[in-house]
């Protein structure tokens, strides 16, 4: 392998996008080809992936900074949808994606960009939270890839442990025996079940999440983490594309410069967006303080004892629409999903808002009208505002009620 990658001018990474981020296997090559001493400075490296286009941004903002890392010409990237090379039109687009690629070798175009660089700590973090008392009706589990020599983050996991109002179990990816990353063979979409029998399929659902807080602990390399965790992301598949942790809580605990890893960043906030779950912050030792780590323990152990949701902002919006549609035409296929989705009124069709589309029709009916359209237009703020001050009103009527 690595005189084929010493050998060739040009490196593709092809890959169907997973879970953010490329597959496992890919993140494992990308260690491997770090670790071996081949000067790519000269090459030039591009990347294709398929997906649904479900946070295939993340994924190829992961392997770009990664090509950079490794000093390569960044040529771009094609990210087409599953079925585009069956169709005409994304035959054309890949077509015109490898004819401008040999242009940009061939006259020497590459984006040139600055990678972030994590900084590599002088210091360990030291632990310096008290052990609190803890509450026995709710559990957290931490999942990290903490390696044995890896004091420091160890350190911040104990520290949350310790602060943490209730009891905390710690899984690490990298003492569990996997057989291998998912390899999409899509079993578990039609009966619920993996092919792999090394027990992890169980050990998620029985133990993970069963949790009511599952809290993600890692030090960032090659801007995510060690390829370990993305074994365990990747192989969660298992559970198909059901949010099954919707209206838990969430929260990481992240070794390195996070505040420069813009696209880690998007990956951690999408991540909780998108399974439903209440983000109760990030705790990195970026300040070298434990504050973040107490912080974070006090803002979970808050929102446990409340039972706090949240809106889901774009990240999660988006990605649930596409999630959706994908289901919805895949039903016949993937029927483990489709029970989830349906049970779950996870279907929200905007052509099921019949009440709404109809009273639309009837607004833009009575807009075609000159004398209404003019009354409306000089009163649309008051319209807007009204159900909202109904609402105040009734609350503060309310209020007055229990004063008396
Ligand atoms: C474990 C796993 C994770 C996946 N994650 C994503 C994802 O994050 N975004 C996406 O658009 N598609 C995702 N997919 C769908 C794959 O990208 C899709 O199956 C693949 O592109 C198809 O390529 P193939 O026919 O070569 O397998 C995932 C599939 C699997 C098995």
């Amino acid at each position: 392998m690595k005189e084929q990658l010493q050998k060739a001018n040009l490196i593709i990474f092809a890959y169907p996008v997973y879970t953010f981020m490329a597959p496992y296997q890919l993140h494992r090559f990308i260690e491997l080809m770090k670790e071996m001493d081949i000067d790519f400075s000269t090459k030039f490296a591009a990347q294709v992936s398929t997906s649904m286009h479900f946070y295939d941004t993340t994924a190829h903002r992961f392997i770009k900074e990664n090509c950079l890392d490794m000093q390569f010409k960044y040529a771009g990237g094609l990210s087409a949808k599953m079925e585009d090379l069956l169709e005409k039109q994304g035959q054309k687009e890949a077509l015109d994606f490898f004819k401008k690629l040999m242009f940009d070798v061939k006259h020497n175009i590459y984006q040139q960009e600055k990678v972030p660089v994590t900084i590599k700590k002088e210091s360990i973090y030291e632990k310096s939270l008290p052990i609190r008392a803890k509450k026995a009706n709710k559990q957290v589990t931490v999942i990290t890839n903490v390696a044995a020599d890896d004091l420091n983050l160890r350190n911040m996991i104990d520290d949350f442990v310790s602060a943490m109002a209730y009891e905390v179990k710690v899984f690490n990816v990298r003492e569990f025996a996997f057989t291998g990353g998912c390899i999409s063979c899509f079993r578990c979409t039609i009966d619920g079940t993996c092919i792999y029998k090394d027990g992890f399929q169980e050990v998620l659902r029985n133990e993970i999440c069963t949790s009511d807080a599952i809290v993600y602990a890692y030090t960032i390399e090659n801007h995510f983490t060690h390829s370990s965790m993305k074994c365990y992301d990747d192989r969660q598949f298992c559970n198909g594309h059901r949010p099954v942790n919707r209206g838990k809580c969430t929260g990481y605990i992240i070794s390195g410069s996070y505040s420069q890893e813009s696209n880690l960043r998007v990956i951690c906030e999408a991540r909780a967006e998108v399974s439903g779950m209440y983000n109760a912050g990030v705790a990195t030792d970026e300040l070298d303080t434990a504050l973040s780590i107490n912080q974070l323990a006090k803002s979970l152990s808050y929102s446990l004892d409340h039972n706090i949701k949240a809106p889901a902002n774009f990240y999660g919006v988006g990605g649930m629409k596409v999630f959706r549609d994908l289901i919805y035409v895949m039903k016949g296929f993937m029927k483990e999903d489709h029970r989830f989705y349906k049970s779950e009124g996870m279907y929200d069709f905007p052509q099921k808002e019949t009440k709404k589309i109809a009273q639309m029709y009837l607004v833009g009916a009575a807009m075609a009208i000159p004398s209404i359209q003019k009354k409306i237009m000089s009163n649309m703020n008051e319209y807007t505002i009204e159900p909202y001050r109904r609402l105040i009103a009734s609350a503060e009527q309310r209020n007055k009620d229990k004063i008396e």
